[in-house]
């Protein structure tokens, strides 16, 4: 039996993504979790989701769940906000492993975060419109007020490296003046995309808004939720990464180029109905 506990451990974690945004997400594990195997899978053949109905887009997670689960995933991240708002609960009647989304942990850190204060949130507008995360927050904090706001011109700046400069920031300007008038003090990056736009968002909220990253958040739940269960990587090298698109991967290339700073390796196509 404890060979068969230790030989788990060292099953991959798997992380999934609408597309090419939750790198973001990987990154932070691998930060975290340096030893721990990795399988993304970025359904980049049907993103964005964030413009798609709840139908939808628990629909498509499902299948692309059912196909990561052939990697003996010892755990699931669902790295993308409009899935995590969505989902998790088809998925974890669905499927027996600890299953983590973005909006509990982020939400979480929000709440701890600002004690007073109102909390912003920004996502797609299938995030927004879905109230997970005031729904989430009330949950831990019924007083606690939120302002929320879709920013479905973030994806596209991100996607196509625009990440600084006076189009961003006045783009930026645009979405968040009202929830800035209104004094924030922290502001939820709903999106996988977002952190990339971290230094321009930090720009125009200025130092009195915390600003706080669901991708961090979500890796630090996932590295103690596998030690609480025991589940943890006993490997003493680093972990490896495998990176599965449904769509060919020269734009996930290009773009996780963009987010990750650096060039990816390892990316494969898959076809989910195989
Ligand atoms: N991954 C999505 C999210 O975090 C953003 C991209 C999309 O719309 O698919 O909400």
């Amino acid at each position: 039996v404890a060979v068969k506990t230790k030989q788990k451990n060292e099953y991959p974690i798997g992380i999934f993504d609408s597309g090419v945004g939750g790198l973001t997400v990987v990154n932070a594990i691998k930060r975290k979790l340096p030893y721990e195997n990795l399988v993304y899978l970025g359904d980049t053949a049907r993103t964005p989701y964030g413009t798609k109905a709840g139908e939808t887009v628990i629909r498509f997670t499902r299948e692309c769940v059912a196909h990561l689960m052939r990697y003996k995933i010892k755990a699931l991240v669902v790295a993308c906000n409009t899935a995590s708002a969505y989902t998790l609960p088809m998925l974890r009647r669905n499927f027996k492993i600890p299953i983590l989304g973005v909006i509990q942990p982020g939400a979480r850190a929000a709440v701890a975060q600002s004690t007073k204060g109102r909390i912003g949130v920004i996502g797609t507008r299938a995030t927004i419109h879905s109230q997970a995360y005031p729904d989430t927050i009330a949950k831990m904090r019924k007083s606690a007020h939120v302002i929320s706001k879709a920013c479905p011109l973030f994806v596209p700046l991100v996607e196509e490296g625009w990440l600084e400069g006076s189009i961003p920031v006045g783009v930026i300007k645009k979405y968040l003046t009202p929830m800035l008038e209104k004094n924030i003090r922290s502001l939820i990056l709903g999106c996988t995309h977002y952190p990339a736009l971290k230094p321009a968002l930090a720009k125009v909220c200025g130092r009195r808004v915390e600003i706080i990253d669901s991708a961090e958040e979500v890796s630090k739940e996932l590295e103690s939720v596998l030690r609480t269960k025991n589940m943890s990587s006993q490997n003493t090298k680093r972990g490896t990464q495998k990176y599965l698109v449904t769509d060919v991967p020269e734009q996930f290339n290009r773009v996780g180029g963009i987010i990750l700073g650096r060039k990816l390796q390892h990316v494969h196509r898959v076809a989910l109905e195989d």
